[in-house]
């Protein structure tokens, strides 16, 4: 028998076993790898006498393309295989309940930031931020507290370093001061943000929020004050009308200097806003001091304003009829489930505060 055929019968039955892809490769490579049976086949055409050599050429030719479509074929029905075992054991069942799909919600001092700027926004103010991380400069002395003020007692403050020269912002309030160093008024503006003091009960928390407000122009007085927190008050509760009162105090940066209160009533157990004999205090305000504008290089005789601050997260308290301040701050999940807000509920006309 030819070295040929031997090779045709030899290898034709063994590539119609049962092989797997490796054992394919390996025939493969005892073929036609460098020194394969059908390569060294070819090496030997030269020394075939001439008459032979012809014949010998194109049987050996025959052979390698039959031989090389064969191992094709079986590596090609081997894939096909592997294909169909692997769409047969990953066949989607359309019946299944789908998987369940949670989407996150916005917590309610983000949403109450959120009404706070709409409102403010749609008549005039603009939106000012600055870092929570402040100098003692901006959230203090610019703001003409004076050395010896409590507010500046390491009980209060948390500073950051040694010389009390960085600090955590007390309050939004030092905003002000960098929004009129940066700019010539008039001014117009509010600042959400975070504010931290040295103090944690049911009522307090080391971290809240606080709304800055500064109106600074060549008219403006108390009574446009009254007119703007009168409006806020309304909008922000939803309420036709509100009873709100000025009680004269004093903050080293505002003279005259005034909190707010707002008349409510418990109703069946809730808080209603706007009614009722009792007050609560939600806000410090009053009239820049000549001594902050000078501070800032701005002519007290020239311009004057107002100012205000407003705590946060006792609005959202208020108006969400969440009663444990802590809780804003707990991260508990089934906490903002229930009083967090769909994404789609934040007013559409101010948005973008970064948070
Ligand atoms: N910064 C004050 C505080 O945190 C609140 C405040 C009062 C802000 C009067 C003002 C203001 O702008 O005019 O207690």
């Amino acid at each position: 028998m030819s070295d040929l055929k031997k090779i045709k019968d030899n290898f034709f039955s063994k590539l119609n076993q049962n092989l797997g892809l490796s054992e394919i490769n390996q025939i493969k490579s005892d073929l036609f790898g460098k020194n394969g049976l059908i390569s060294s086949q070819f090496k030997k055409i030269g020394s075939i006498n001439e008459s032979e050599r012809k014949k010998f050429a194109s049987e050996l030719n025959i052979l390698k393309d039959e031989l090389q479509d064969l191992i094709d074929s079986k590596i090609n029905d081997i894939k096909k295989d592997e294909i169909n075992r692997k769409l047969e054991k990953e066949k989607i069942d359309v019946t299944l309940p789908e998987r369940s799909f949670v989407r996150g919600k916005i917590h309610p001092v983000s949403q109450t930031i959120d009404e706070i700027s709409a409102i403010f926004s749609e008549i005039g103010f603009s939106i000012e931020e600055g870092p929570d991380i402040e100098n003692e400069y901006n959230n203090f002395t610019a703001l003409n507290t004076p050395d010896n003020h409590p507010a500046r007692d390491m009980h209060d403050t948390f500073y950051l370093d040694k010389k009390k020269e960085k600090l955590l912002r007390t309050h939004t309030s030092p905003v002000q001061i960098r929004t009129m160093l940066k700019d010539n008024p008039p001014f117009k503006i509010i600042a959400p943000g975070r504010t931290y003091r040295s103090d944690s009960d049911q009522t307090h928390s080391p971290m809240f929020h606080q709304v800055e407000g500064l109106h600074i122009d060549k008219n403006i007085n108390m009574g446009d004050l009254k007119g703007c927190l009168n409006y806020f008050i309304k909008e922000f509760f939803e309420v036709e009308k509100i009873k709100m009162r000025f009680r004269p105090s004093h903050f080293p940066f505002t003279e005259p200097s005034a909190e707010v209160d707002i008349g409510y009533e418990i109703k069946d157990g809730k808080i209603v806003i706007g009614e009722g004999d009792k007050w609560l205090e939600i806000l410090g305000c009053g009239m820049v001091h000549p001594k902050v504008l000078k501070n800032v290089n701005v002519d007290p005789l020239k311009y004057q304003g107002y100012a205000f601050g407003i705590g946060i997260d006792r609005l959202a308290m208020l108006k969400y009829g969440i009663n444990d301040l802590r809780s804003f701050f707990e991260c508990d999940y089934r906490w903002l489930s229930h009083f967090g807000f769909d994404p789609l509920d934040v007013p559409t006309n101010y948005r973008g505060l970064s948070r």
